[in-house]
């Protein structure tokens, strides 16, 4: 069972939970950007942030250009001001490709000028973690 871990970041709240994830289970974390076109994986936990309601643009071209032949399933893990939107964007976009989405999102306050400073904090890496943990294999039906 092949795990990979990869990012995008605009400042840095989503590498931090990745690195963190990323070293529990043994592996590193990747920014997408160092994608490679022969890396696959069983399951690719995908972090990344909200700005103005949706994914930034290199995310959702990343989801788009991903295949079941490269990743057999995604989980997705968010970081938002909000603490509450997901990354529908990116989940239609691996949709679309054909790559099976974990229904379950991880979803965690991250700061935004005034709002939310200091988050992700230590609880929530400890809960990215966690859910990381449940996770990144698949549950039996
Ligand atoms: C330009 C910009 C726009 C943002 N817009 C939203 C938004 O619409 N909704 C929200 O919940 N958070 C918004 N945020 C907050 C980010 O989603 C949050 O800071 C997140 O942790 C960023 O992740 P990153 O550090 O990995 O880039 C915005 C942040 C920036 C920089």
């Amino acid at each position: 069972m092949s795990i990979i871990v990869a990012y995008h970041t605009r400042t840095g709240h989503s590498r931090k939970l990745a690195k963190a994830v990323a070293a529990d289970i043994g592996a590193d974390a990747l920014d997408i950007r160092q994608w490679s076109p022969g890396l696959k994986a069983d399951t690719l936990l995908l972090f990344g942030g909200i700005y103005g309601g949706k994914s930034d643009a290199p995310m959702l071209a990343f989801a788009r250009a991903l295949s079941p032949r490269d990743v057999r399933r995604a989980v997705l893990m968010t970081s938002c001001a909000s603490g509450k939107d997901r990354q529908v964007g990116v989940r239609d976009a691996l949709t679309g490709a054909g790559v099976a989405v974990e229904a379950e999102e991880f979803v965690c306050p991250g700061g935004f000028l005034v709002f939310r400073m200091g988050r992700p904090n230590a609880r929530d890496i400890r809960e990215a973690v966690d859910f990381a943990r449940r996770h990144a294999v698949p549950r039996k039906a």
